[in-house]
C-alpha cells in the first residue's frame, strides 16, 4: 500500500468540564448504587457541563491545546469538523461556531453525526481530504454535552454517559506514517436499538408520537451483544486485510463506552490489557470524544512513540462502528 501522503497527528488536545459526578451522586438521584454502576459499566466518575461550558467551548478549548501542540496557527487550518451528536444548536454546525471563535479564518467547517463512531469517521474523512492535499491542515475535534440529552430519572441510561471534546490536528505523514486503512460501516435498520429524537418540531404533524422528551433511548442488552462482535469483526477483517496482526499493534484505542464491552473485545481479540488504553472509569461513555480524550491521555503519558502501529474501533447509534490502523 501507498503510504505517503496519509493523514498524520501533529498534536493533540482535552477539554473536561470542571464538574465530577460520582457514582455516590448519582445514588442521591436515582434508584441505584456505587457497587451497582462500577461492577456493571466500570464507571466510578463522568464530567458534567455547566455554564461556560457548551458543547462548542469545549470544542474550541481542546482545538486551541492541539494547535499549541502542533505548532500551528489557526489560520494555517483548511478545515474544521466536529464529530457531535449534541450540538447546542443544530444550525449553525458546532464547526462554525469553532472556526470562529479560534480564528480560523481560511478554513470551511463542518460537523459530523456518526455518534460515537463520529471521531473515526471524521479521521477517515481527514485522511481522504488529505491524500489529495498533502499539506492541507485539518482540525478534527470529538466533542459532546451528553449529558443535556440525558434523562436524569432514567438510571438505565443516566449512568453511562459524560461530557467531554477531545482534538487532533492532521495532515500529511512522513513515508510510512500516518493513517494506514479503515474499514467503517453502519447499519441503519438497527437504529431504534439507540435512539435520540430530534427537538419538538414547530409542525405538530412532524412531531413523533413517541418522542420522549428528545432524551437518549437504549436497549442495553442488545447494544452490548452488538458492540462486541461488529467492533471484534471489524478489527479482524481490518488487520488480515492488512497483512498484520494483533501482535503487532502496540495500542488499541477503543471507544470508552464501559468496562465489560471492553473486556469482552480484549478476550475476543486476545489482546493484554497492558495493550489497550481504557479511561472509562474516569469519563464514562462520551461518545464521539472518548478517543480522542484517550488518545491525548496515551500521548502525555508517553504511550505511544513514532512508528507505533495504533488501532482504534468504535460502536455506536446508527449502528455504525468500525476500526482503523495508524502509524503514530
Ligand atoms: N442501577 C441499579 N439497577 C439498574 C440500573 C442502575 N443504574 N439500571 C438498570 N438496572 C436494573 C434493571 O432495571 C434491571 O432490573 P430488573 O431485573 O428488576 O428489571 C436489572 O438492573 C438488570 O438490567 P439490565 O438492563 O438487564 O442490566 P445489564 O446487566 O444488561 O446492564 C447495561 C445494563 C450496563 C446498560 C448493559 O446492558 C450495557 O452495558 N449495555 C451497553 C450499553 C452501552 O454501553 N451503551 C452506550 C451507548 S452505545 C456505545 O457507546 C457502545
Amino acid at each position: 500500500m501507498n503510504m505517503k501522503n496519509r493523514a498524520a497527528v501533529i498534536g493533540t488536545g482535552v477539554c473536561l468540564p470542571e464538574r465530577v459526578l460520582t457514582n455516590f451522586d448519582l445514588e442521591k438521584m436515582v434508584n441505584t448504587s456505587d457497587e451497582w454502576i462500577t461492577t456493571r459499566t466500570g464507571i466510578h466518575t463522568r464530567r458534567i457541563a455547566g455554564k461556560g461550558e457548551e458543547n462548542y467551548r469545549l470544542a474550541v478549548r481542546a482545538g486551541q491545546v492541539a494547535l499549541k501542540q502542533a505548532g500551528i496557527s489557526a489560520h494555517e487550518l483548511s478545515l474544521v469538523i466536529v464529530a457531535t451528536f449534541t450540538p447546542h444548536m443544530i444550525m449553525p454546525s458546532c464547526a462554525c461556531f469553532v472556526q470562529a471563535e479560534i480564528g480560523a479564518d481560511q478554513a470551511f467547517a463542518y460537523d459530523l453525526n456518526a455518534a460515537c463512531s463520529g471521531f473515526l469517521y471524521g479521521l477517515d474523512l481527514a485522511d481522504a481530504y488529505i491524500s489529495r492535499q498533502p499539506d492541507m491542515k485539518i482540525l478534527l475535534i470529538g466533542s459532546e454535552t451528553l449529558s443535556a440529552r440525558v434523562n436524569w430519572e432514567d438510571r438505565n441510561t443516566c449512568i453511562l454517559f459524560g461530557d467531554g471534546a477531545g482534538a487532533c490536528v492532521l495532515t500529511g505523514g512522513r513515508e510510512g506514517q500516518g493513517v494506514v486503512d479503515a474499514n467503517l460501516r453502519s447499519d441503519g435498520s438497527l437504529w431504534n436499538l439507540l435512539y435520540m429524537h430530534g427537538p419538538e418540531s414547530q409542525n405538530p404533524a412532524l412531531v413523533s408520537d413517541d418522542n420522549g422528551g428528545s432524551f437518549i433511548r437504549m436497549a442495553g442488552r442488545d447494544v452490548f451483544r452488538y458492540a462486541v462482535k461488529a467492533m471484534e469483526e471489524a478489527v479482524t477483517t481490518l488487520l488480515e486485510r492488512n497483512g498484520v496482526t494483533i501482535d503487532d499493534v502496540c495500542l488499541l484505542i477503543p471507544h470508552q463506552a464501559n468496562i465489560r464491552i471492553l473486556n469482552k473485545l480484549m478476550d475476543r481479540l486476545t489482546v493484554p490489557r497492558e495493550k489497550v488504553y481504557i479511561n472509562v472509569d474516569k469519563y464514562g461513555n462520551t461518545s464521539a470524544a472518548s478517543i480522542p480524550i484517550a488518545l491525548d491521555e496515551a500521548s502525555s503519558l508517553g504511550m505511544l512513540r513514532r512508528g507505533d502501529l495504533v488501532l482504534f474501533c468504535s460502536f455506536g447509534g446508527g449502528f455504525t462502528w468500525g476500526s482503523m490502523l495508524m502509524n503514530w
